[in-house]
């Protein structure tokens, strides 16, 4: 099973999916909890990307879905396949998300046929906030060059978008921590029920 968390910039993902793995852990839960970019050596030199203007929105693409082949096969499957429950801070849906709000350069298609290699989470959860209120949760910090209230606006919107067309989940995060929390254990009991894990 692999749960992927979506959402724009500030919008909790990472305070959820520890949450989320802490509570599956309790209830007896093999868990591994995960994110991208990763931590190997492409996610690390995509962190320095992202700190600089001066790169082509496909540089961008083909940087994040090096990252995510490498940190699939060779991280996330061997996990699953071990009976795992894995859980991502982003994955396949922040690529076609971001990257085709970079540039109409970039559609939807190319980014799919790029990551075509990577294997569809089991469930998307998007966190859903509107960018004013998720950038003010990161105003302490230096602002990477995603983290701008229009393009954010673009993100948030196809994210709406594509959770319609293809059933993702969709919580509002902008409530308390607890009730989002809950909301979240509630679909992923569901889920794991019907799967009969
Ligand atoms: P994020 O998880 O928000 O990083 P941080 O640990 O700094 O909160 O991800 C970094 C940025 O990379 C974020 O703006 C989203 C963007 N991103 C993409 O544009 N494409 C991708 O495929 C991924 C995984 C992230």
């Amino acid at each position: 099973m692999h749960i992927c968390f979506e959402g724009i910039d500030g919008c909790g993902t990472t305070t959820h999916c520890s949450l989320l793995s802490e509570f599956l852990i309790a209830k007896g839960y093999k868990i591994h909890l995960t994110k991208e970019p990763s931590n190997n050596e492409i996610g690390l030199l995509l962190r320095k990307y992202l700190k600089n203007n001066d790169v082509h929105p496909s540089t961008d693409a083909l940087l994040f879905a090096a990252d995510r082949s490498h940190h699939f096969f060779n991280e996330i499957k061997q996990k699953i396949e071990r009976n795992y429950i894995v859980i991502s801070d982003r994955f396949l849906e922040s690529s076609v998300v971001y990257q085709s709000s970079q540039s109409e350069l970039l559609s939807i298609e190319w980014i799919k046929t790029l990551n075509k290699f990577v294997e569809e989470p089991n469930i998307t959860i998007i966190l859903d906030i509107p960018p004013e209120l998720s950038l003010q949760r990161k105003k302490e910090q230096k602002l990477e060059k995603f983290e701008n209230i229009t393009f954010l606006r673009k993100v948030r919107e196809l994210y709406l978008k594509r959770a319609e067309e293809n059933n993702y989940y969709v919580i509002n995060s902008d409530d308390k921590i607890e009730t989002v929390q809950k909301q979240i254990q509630k679909i992923v009991m569901n889920e794991l029920k019907k799967i009969q894990f």
